[in-house]
């Protein structure tokens, strides 16, 4: 696919208007370190951090994975777009209108038309609930105690039973087939070949992001016998279910540091409904890491209420785990009687609320719920079954980098089971060892077998490792000195080059040099895929030598082609042989 050239002048524009730092905040958690900023790498699993971003060349590099770039490139990553597509994405990120002339705006026109069409499809739903097909669902609302207000602020609806209603008014209203497949309100019926809706004969809950869009919508049966409980919309152009929650629209609004995670729509609805509006939920799926770094934005700390189910307490311990990545500080609240928040709500009309944040206050955080979960079912009276569980509390104990939190836990339960501190401290460091013993090892490993896999970008790497790195260092040398390009090229072509990938990333570089145009990370990005910009970011980002060293590489390059030449050579076909010993008769004569 052809791209057209953006001006100058608006690239120029985009990259003042979205920093490195600035745009990749917003998806990962950074913090200072030195001159750059370090957080968890948002494309691979990892525990420790090693992922930066570096102010001065404004790009990022991850030493886990090898991902890097510019913001660019970085949002062509993370989002899943192409060069143009993340153009679009950062301009509006940043209120900046694309370039009149020739750029294909497809997609950003399909997600405007998708918000359109969700809005109108909700508005739908939620007239629909007022008609007498649609009172099936009003009544259901009503009898699982919601408020007419209630059903107004969320925007709740019913869908019609008939399987073509609501594409048929949406086509009416001048929507077409496709943006209604591409909103994931209908689909094509492999057996009719007719449109149908997505949403049929359910209760509708419609999903607003923080912007306002209507962005998806959630289902639930009224019917027993139906298998799905609740379906979702799918991820569309406009909706990722791992990155929007339920309410936070409203929830972010709210003045309490805390925001309340909860299972259900039901629940986040019914505790709204009593006043507690600092409540979310994520949209039928489990907690991510993206919901983890977005709840951070707004809370200081996350309470989790799931049910207690063994499904809930499963999720609530996943949970925990990503909270605890993203540091966030987390509570947990274990609402009594086998009970969700709503049903717990409903159970006591009169004092469910002020009772609920009892349950709010009294929540215990996260280690505590842990060593109850522990200490379930333990026999504190048998020696063995009390040691068991002092291990492994030392073992989870472990975890925790606060030295002040350790010592409450430590202290409190030396107290509680009387067992003598020292002991229990000494555990907790034994572990503390074995940790780090084994993340070292981990760490190796991975340069390991990072360095054994097939390298894609510049395959001739490996075998030329002398060369390749010469000419990666002359590359960084001229990044960061575009000013000496004439000095040089006086000693050395890009047909000198012996790996294609730098050749090629040389010789973009110098020419742009010549011709005036910018040589930045952010500036090169269109002309090289996602996989080589992070070649390219791991080049450029490394400390760079003076001219003399960038001499001493162009030496090494030279002399490696030389070797090279002479290999070949020292191994000729018969026809190049007497070729060669032709010209040493000549040349004695
Ligand atoms: P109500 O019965 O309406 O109160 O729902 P609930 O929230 O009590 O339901 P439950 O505890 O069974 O499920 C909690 C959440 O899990 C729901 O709000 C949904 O987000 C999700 N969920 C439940 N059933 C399904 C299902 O069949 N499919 C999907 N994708 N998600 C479901
Ligand atoms: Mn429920």
């Amino acid at each position: 696919m052809k791209t057209m050239a953006l001006p100058d002048s608006f690239l120029q524009d985009l990259h003042s208007r979205n920093p490195a730092t600035d745009v990749i905040s917003s998806y990962v958690n950074l913090k200072r370190a030195g001159r750059n900023m370090v957080g968890l790498c948002p494309f691979h699993n990892e525990k420790t951090p090693s992922f930066t971003v570096y102010g001065s060349t404004d790009s990022f590099y991850c030493f886990g994975c090898g991902a890097g770039g510019d913001v660019i490139t970085f949002i062509r990553k993370i989002e899943n777009l192409d060069y143009m597509e993340a153009v679009k994405f950062l301009a509006q990120r940043s209120g900046l209108q694309m370039p009149e002339d020739g750029y294909d705006d497809s997609l950003s026109r399909l997600r405007t038309r998708i918000f359109e069409a969700n809005r109108a499809a909700a508005k739908f739903f939620h007239k629909f609930l007022y008609t007498p097909e649609g009172s099936v669902g009003l009544e259901y609302l009503r009898s699982r105690g919601l408020s007419e207000a209630s059903i107004k602020h969320f925007g709740l609806g019913f869908a019609p039973k008939n399987t073509y209603a609501l594409n048929k008014y949406l086509i009416e209203c001048g929507f077409t087939e496709f943006e209604l497949i591409q909103a994931n309100l209908a689909f094509k019926s492999n057996r009719t070949n007719r449109l149908v809706d997505r949403f049929i004969d359910r209760v509708i809950y419609p999903m607003i992001d923080l912007r306002g869009n209507v962005v998806a919508f959630a289902g639930r049966t009224l019917n027993k016998d139906e298998k799905a409980k609740y379906i979702n919309t799918s991820d569309t152009p406009v909706f990722k279910k791992s990155n929007n929650l339920f309410a936070l629209n409203y929830a972010k609004n709210t003045k309490e540091k805390q925001i309340i995670l909860v299972e259900g729509y039901m629940d986040v609805i019914s505790l709204h409904q009593v006043g507690i509006e600092n409540t979310v939920a994520t949209m039928g799926t489990a907690l991510t890491r993206e919901h983890a770094l977005i709840l951070g934005k707004y809370a200081d700390e996350i309470i989790l209420c799931f049910d207690s189910d063994s499904a809930g307490q499963k999720a609530t311990s996943r949970a925990i785990e990503i909270l605890r990545d993203a540091n966030i500080p987390i509570r947990i609240i274990r609402v009594p009687g086998n009970k969700d928040p709503d049903e717990f709500l409903n159970a006591d009309k009169q004092n469910g609320a002020s009772r609920f944040r009892l349950l709010i206050e009294n929540s215990g955080n996260d280690i505590e719920y842990r060593l109850g979960l522990l200490r379930n079912g333990v026999d504190l009276s048998v020696a063995s079954q009390k040691v068991a569980f002092l291990k492994e509390a030392a073992k989870m104990i472990s975890n925790i980098n606060n030295a002040v939190e350790v010592d409450v836990y430590v202290s409190k339960l030396c107290k509680e089971l009387d067992v003598e501190k020292t002991a229990m401290v000494h555990l907790i460091n034994q572990h503390r060892k074995k940790y780090y013993r084994e993340e070292k090892k981990k760490f190796s490993q991975k340069i390991q077998s990072s360095d054994t896999r097939p390298d894609v970008v510049n395959p001739d790497r490996s075998r030329q490792l002398k060369a390749a790195k010469a000419e990666e260092a002359l590359i960084c040398f001229l990044f960061n000195h575009p000013d000496e390009l004439k000095k040089i090229c006086e000693k050395i072509s890009p047909d000198d080059f012996i790996t294609d990938f730098n050749r090629k990333v040389f010789l973009c570089v110098s020419e742009r040099i010549k011709n005036g145009s910018g040589t930045s990370l952010f500036d090169i990005s269109n002309e090289f895929s996602v996989e080589e910009n992070s070649r390219i970011s791991f080049i450029v980002n490394k400390n760079c030598g003076d001219l003399q060293y960038a001499f001493d590489c162009i030496n090494v390059i030279l002399s490696e082609k030389n070797k090279q030449q002479l290999k070949s050579e020292s191994n000729p076909n018969d026809d190049d042989l007497l070729k060669y010993i032709d010209s040493i008769k000549k040349g004695k004569k």
